[in-house]
């Protein structure tokens, strides 16, 4: 018996040292099948690696440990010598993929009437609106009408009691939507909207060429809403023409104010590298006047090539932004597999990718070993695996007092609305309030003090509003 168990830990080994020359071409499910998956079944020798149960630790760290050291005395061997660290840790944040999707309930939540206990608060989940189809973005209108935009490039009007406004805004800038990306994105109210009336719309713009290939890049307007009609438009930013790209991905974005700026994302639009390229806008979070002019002490305006709206660089594609009262900025940023961010923002700073990040890519090559690096930021906050974060906001609000300052953080992928609690710029306590109500794609703070989200795959809007607690 424990003859043949040797035999097979040295016939294991040497046919995957055979193979280790084309183990470099591989991904990191093709490695997973070959290497591991025959005996991490729960009925093989290694046990499940998909079931939460972890009898070496389960943090990222000790999991690593034990690809990288082997479990020998159980028969599982080193693979340091026969994987690199980049690929070792791939088939960590694999795992933890893995890991998820088991467990993700696919199920829609029957939220009606349901009184959900969380840490601080009680709460039910009351939908409000549909009849939409795959909202972005929500605005509140002081009259307490609210304006939605739709991804296809419609925005719509719901009224102060929540109805749908069966004519949508016309004359809105058209949009480039050709795949799972792009569109009409982020709506966002000056903060003296009640004076001058302003609305800032964040989207795809581009146009078709004579091949019928589209050309894009995120785009920045702004105008006024007048009888259903989009009026007074002046752009507040839009890229050369030479940085319009056929690639529908990663646009970003969200449009936060503060104290007469204006900040957004580019997401890096699918090249990776355009995000340590300050040469080009992708991959930056930028800050202007509210007018769309360049404020004199953004952080690479002496250099006469970048642009000088740049604020931050080295992002994939934030799709969260928020502000809070001491001019904090803070982004969350979808990794690829893995290493979504929480990020605080500040001028001039390099927020890593890809050179540095916890995440893997979605063809399964890993992007690289490091996760930290002399120069570049480290997240307040990571996920792996991903929950696809889109959407945040900072509460600041009288119906759930014991939320107030705290983040929700809407996620696309696990469904989930995360609460974070930030003290000092450093995550002190994290919460997932509610799971499995479809992918969150917006979440705000209303100016009632209700926490609203939109939700997408159903598309709706809802909000939760404080409850008692059961029995009481
Ligand atoms: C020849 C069989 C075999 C192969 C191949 C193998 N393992 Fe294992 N593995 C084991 C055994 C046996 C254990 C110890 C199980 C126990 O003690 O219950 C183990 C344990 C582990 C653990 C620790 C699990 C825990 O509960 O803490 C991890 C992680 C792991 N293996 C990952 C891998 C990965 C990744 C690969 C592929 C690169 C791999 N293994 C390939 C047999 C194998």
């Amino acid at each position: 018996m424990k003859l043949q168990f040797y035999f097979t830990v040295i016939f294991s080994l040497t046919s995957i040292l055979t193979r280790s020359q084309e183990l470099s071409q591989l991904n990191v499910e093709d490695i997973y099948k070959n290497l591991c998956a025959s005996c991490h079944t729960s009925s093989a020798i290694g046990g499940s690696l998909k079931d939460g149960k972890w009898k070496y630790g389960g943090s990222d760290e000790e999991i690593l440990h034990s690809i990288k050291n082997g479990i020998t005395e159980k028969g599982m061997v080193a693979y340091s010598s026969v994987l690199t660290d980049e690929q070792i840790r791939a088939i960590v944040v694999y795992i933890r993929e893995m890991e998820s999707t088991d467990s993700v309930e696919s199920t829609e939540l029957d939220i009606s009437d349901k009184v959900l206990e969380t840490r601080y608060h009680t709460f039910k989940v009351e939908t409000l609106t549909s009849g939409f189809r795959t909202p972005w973005s929500i605005a509140f209108l002081p009259d307490g009408s609210k304006l939605i935009t739709e991804r296809l490039g419609p925005i719509h009007l719901i009224s102060s009691d929540n109805r749908l406004d069966s004519i949508p805004i016309k004359n809105t800038p058209k949009v480039i939507f050709d795949g799972p990306e792009g569109g009409m994105m982020d709506i966002a109210l000056h903060p003296d909207y009640e004076k001058n009336g302003w609305i800032y719309l964040a989207f795809a713009d581009g146009w078709r060429d004579e091949m019928g290939k589209s050309w894009s890049q995120t785009a920045i307007v702004r105008g006024r809403i007048r009888d259903h009609q989009w009026i007074d438009q002046e752009w507040i930013y839009k890229s050369d023409l030479k940085f319009y790209m056929q690639s529908g991905a990663h646009y970003g974005t969200r449009i936060a104010f503060d104290d007469g700026y204006i900040y957004f994302v580019i997401g890096e639009r699918g090249v990776m590298g355009h995000a340590q390229d300050l040469n080009r806008p992708n991959g930056k979070i930028f800050r202007l006047h509210d007018d769309g002019s360049i404020p004199k002490d953004n952080p690479f305006i002496e250099t006469p090539e970048i642009p000088k709206g740049i604020w931050s660089y080295g992002h994939r594609n934030p799709q969260g932004l928020t502000i809070d009262s001491n001019h904090n900025v803070y982004a969350t940023e979808h990794g690829a597999q893995g290493g979504d961010e929480f990020n605080l923002i500040q001028k001039g700073k390099n927020y890593g990718w890809p050179i540095i990040t916890h995440g893997i890519n979605y063809n399964g090559q890993p992007i690289t070993s490091i996760t930290e690096k002399e120069g570049m930021e480290q997240p307040l906050v990571h996920w792996t695996p991903s929950i696809a974060p889109c959407g945040l906001t900072q509460y600041i609000g009288s119906l759930f007092p014991n939320w107030q300052n705290d983040f929700f953080v809407g996620s696309l992928r696990a469904q989930e609305l995360h609460r974070l609690r930030v003290i000092n710029k450093k995550v002190v306590d994290q919460e997932i309030i509610l799971k499995g109500i479809g992918r969150i794609r917006d979440v705000r703070t209303g100016p009632d003090g209700y926490i609203y989200l939109l939700t997408d795959e159903p598309a709706r809007l809802i909000r939760l509003v404080p409850s008692e607690k059961k029995g009481e």
